[in-house]
């Protein structure tokens, strides 16, 4: 297997915002009364906010009028972005700096997320100078396991999808990479997805592998 470039997701792989996500979830359920289990956050992972506003309702049994659930979500919106707010390098996760640094003169980066304040993280912790490419969830029309970012950052790069690294955290990232036909570095929770090229517990176990 020849690998010539590397796709990240960001929440999660790069840097800790997984945890403000889930943060901003929790406490505007409970502002709605709308129960909300932290341990089925994973199902979150890597799908849209709006996807994620569907599946809290769904796991609750519950349907919100047209009105009701973009409020819900942009209330969703403004707790993360203000916990972004008190973001900054300390939000990268461990050692992924050094392996972006070891890592950019051998493979074409990009990263790959559903997020619309994917930007902003990036500039905030610093990351943005160490990719080429970014595809973020404002630049998709269909979020993941839909492939569609994937293949915008490798179309991007240039490079064919089977020469793609994804590097994900999350269930939907991994089915959207393999769709494509690229390797996958699962990472965390996404580390025992069947199938899964590498299965790392950090991302900075990748600096092993490449
Ligand atoms: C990432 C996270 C998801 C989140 C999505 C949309 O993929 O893993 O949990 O729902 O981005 O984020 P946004 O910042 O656009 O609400
Ligand atoms: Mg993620």
């Amino acid at each position: 297997m020849t690998i010539r470039a590397v796709i990240f997701d960001l929440d999660g792989v790069l840097t800790s915002t997984d945890r403000f996500h889930t943060e901003a979830w929790q406490a505007t359920c409970e502002n709605w009364g709308i129960p909300f289990s932290v341990s089925s956050s994973d199902k979150l992972r890597g799908v849209s906010r709006k996807e994620s506003a569907l599946i809290i309702l769904r796991e609750a049994g519950l349907s919100l009028s047209e009105e009701e659930f973009e409020r819900f979500s942009d209330e969703k919106n403004r707790l993360f972005v203000t916990l972004l707010d008190s973001m900054g390098e300390g939000n990268v996760l461990p050692g992924v700096k050094a392996l972006l640094r070891e890592l950019k003169p051998r493979y074409r980066l990009a990263v790959a997320s559903s997020s619309r304040n994917a930007v902003k993280i990036l500039k905030r912790t610093g990351l943005m100078p160490f990719f080429e490419v970014i595809v973020d969830g404002t630049m998709i029309r269909c979020s993941k396991p839909d492939p569609e970012v994937f293949q915008k950052a490798a179309d991007a790069l240039g490079i064919p999808y089977d020469e793609c690294l994804v590097v994900e955290d999350s269930i939907a990232g991994v089915s959207a990479a393999f769709k494509l036909g690229c390797p996958v570095a699962g990472v965390g929770s996404a580390s025992v997805a069947s199938g899964v090229t590498y299965s790392l517990a950090e991302t900075k176990e990748l600096g092993d592998i490449l």
